[in-house]
């Protein structure tokens, strides 16, 4: 845990507990994920229960109490999408990094997960990398898409 960053981010948003989801997405974003020090941290510090804290934690999909990859790939399987061929997708994409739905690759670079809509579906079948969108997504354009994520530094 970044106890700088984490003294920063409370500082910023004045300690108030109405902003503990933004507190929490801040904070997030510094690891890419919520470790239990971090909430240990954020609770003490706010005099906020740390089992009010789990619970948003658990309850919201945006947060992750594990290590996510460095990119996050959501592969929309709503019903646009599932038409569009959203399944055969993410199967290519499990293909091309290795790992199932709700996993993270070995280097972090990667997690992926499925989502029921992400608000595109005239553009589907969609999927969004980090907070990039790509639409008309197919089998055949999956690694040109992936690529640019592939280099860079781990988390
Ligand atoms: S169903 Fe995929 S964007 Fe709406």
């Amino acid at each position: 845990m970044n106890i700088e960053r984490v003294d920063h981010i409370l500082e910023k948003h004045e300690y108030k507990h109405s902003a503990i989801i933004s507190i929490m997405q801040d904070a997030q974003g510094i690891e890419n994920y919520l470790s239990e020090d971090t909430l240990r941290y954020i609770s003490e510090k706010m005099e906020l229960k740390l089992t009010r804290i789990f619970d948003i934690a658990t309850f919201y999909k945006t947060f992750s109490l594990v290590p996510r990859g460095r990119h996050t790939i959501r592969v929309c399987c709503g019903t646009a999408c599932h038409l569009g061929g959203a399944v055969k997708n993410l199967e290519q994409i499990q293909r091309k990094i290795h790992i199932q739905e709700g996993e993270t690759t070995d280097d972090r670079m990667f997690s992926l997960e499925t989502v029921n809509c992400l608000g595109a579906c005239a553009l589907a079948p969609v999927m969004v990398i980090s907070e990039d969108y790509y639409d008309a997504v197919n089998p055949g354009n999956i690694e040109e898409i992936l690529s640019p994520y592939r280099s860079g530094p781990e988390v």
